[in-house]
């Protein structure tokens, strides 16, 4: 099994659990960051296409001291801005960046808990959650980029992404590559371009695409997976806490979970757990199924044969260019990451033309490691640093 997708499982089991008995104590993208002594600004982007994004931006540390260099740092799949803020500040790459003299903007997603917003379409319309990662590297990228490099009046900027967040980086350094230009470095953890060799339950559940497709279709279905979703997945289903169910209920969520990691530091899963999953559109997850079963091509969204005339001029989705993304890049990766396979990384390293690699120091790392482990700090994060004071 899958250990990535496991500890997914067990997370969700484990806030299942302490979500009924303490009852979620949920805190603000505000309070995550004041609380622990740090300034905050709340800032709206605007993207071309009418989407309002919330980037939490910490201008400097605990300290004070700055270097007058700003850094994006751009989260995955049904995560949020919350990912880099919620473990201690010793701890959490938005705090450790803002100690190190960073100004550090925690962006989010169009669709996302924090960046549901869109100056005429309805949130709930088909028309509002028609995107996947490519108008997140296409629009929202550019827009958060020139909105930042214009309030900090520099020419450049630093951009770390995780998972997701490294797939729309390539896609808008490859099909606007005047871009290239305005990043400094770019730090990918867990770089997820090609998914051929992604093992396990997520290649498992990859196949069941065209399903999740049909159903969202006859459901009129535009997303999942929200927060609003966890909520009343818990309140309706057997695993409430009345129900007579409710033990074996534990017992098999624990049975499907029973998975420990290392460096999963279990006093954090209901923390995370009640920021994510943070929502995801169904054709962002498409998009994503197609790549893993594209033989070795990183491509747009494919609408099928008829469509795709249409929207491309050809019968299938073209590849993104990867030649053009010539924005120095470092690929962060490790071994026991499941989703971003090491083959597939090496393979993306190859059509980077200005890209290095460095592969994660401990061997059971994972592909959440990167944002929660209790040593990513000294396994990852000191290492971004240290390579982001050299531009
Ligand atoms: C686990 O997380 C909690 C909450 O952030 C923190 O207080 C604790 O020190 C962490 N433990 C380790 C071993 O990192
Ligand atoms: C912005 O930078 C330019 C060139 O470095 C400088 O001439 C200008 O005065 C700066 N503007 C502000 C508002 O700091």
């Amino acid at each position: 099994m899958n250990r990535t997708f496991n500890a997914v499982l067990f997370m969700l089991a484990i806030s299942i659990v302490y979500a009924q008995q303490a009852g979620l104590s949920h805190q603000s993208m505000e309070e995550l960051i004041l609380n622990q002594g740090y300034p905050l600004e709340v800032h709206e982007i605007e993207t071309e296409d009418g989407y309002l994004l919330t980037a939490y931006r910490i201008p400097y540390g605990k300290d004070k001291a700055s270097n007058g260099k700003s850094v994006i740092v751009q989260h995955g799949i049904l995560c949020s801005s919350a990912a880099w803020v919620i473990s201690r500040p010793d701890q959490a790459l938005g705090f450790l960046l803002a100690d190190g003299g960073y100004d550090v903007w925690l962006t989010n997603s169009r669709g996302n808990t924090y960046s549901r917003k869109h100056k005429t379409y309805d949130t709930s319309s088909a028309q509002y959650w028609d995107f996947s990662f490519h108008e997140m590297g296409y629009y929202d990228l550019p827009a958060t980029i020139d909105y930042i490099l214009e309030k900090t009046n520099e020419t450049q900027l630093f951009y770390i992404g995780h998972s997701q967040g490294t797939t729309q980086f390539f896609a808008m350094a490859s099909t606007r590559p005047e871009y290239n230009a305005k990043i400094r470095h770019m730090s990918a953890l867990a770089p997820i371009a090609f998914l051929d060799h992604t093992r396990g339950t997520v290649r498992t559940l990859g196949f069941f695409a065209s399903v999740l497709q049909k159903v969202a279709w006859l459901l009129n279905l535009h997303y999942i997976l929200d927060q609003s979703f966890v909520m009343s997945f818990i309140e309706r289903t057997a695993c409430r806490q009345t129900a007579i169910t409710r033990p074996i209920c534990d017992n098999i969520l624990f049975l499907i979970a029973g998975y420990d990691s290392q460096e999963l530091n279990v006093t954090l899963v209901p923390v995370i757990t009640s920021y994510t999953p943070a929502g995801a559109s169904v054709k962002q997850l498409l998009h994503f199924s197609q790549l893993l079963h594209n033989n070795e091509k990183f491509t747009l969204y494919d609408y099928g044969e008829k469509y795709n005339v249409f929207h491309y001029g050809q019968n299938t989705p073209p590849q993104y260019d990867l030649s053009k993304v010539t924005a120095p890049v470092m690929l962060h990766y490790a071994y026991n990451d499941w989703i971003s396979g090491v083959q597939d990384v090496d393979k993306l390293y190859t059509h980077l033309p200005n890209s290095k690699r460095k592969v994660v120091g401990f061997d059971f790392f994972n592909h959440l490691d990167f944002m929660w482990a209790r040593d990513a700090r000294q396994l990852v994060y000191d290492d971004v640093l240290d390579i982001m004071s050299q531009y």
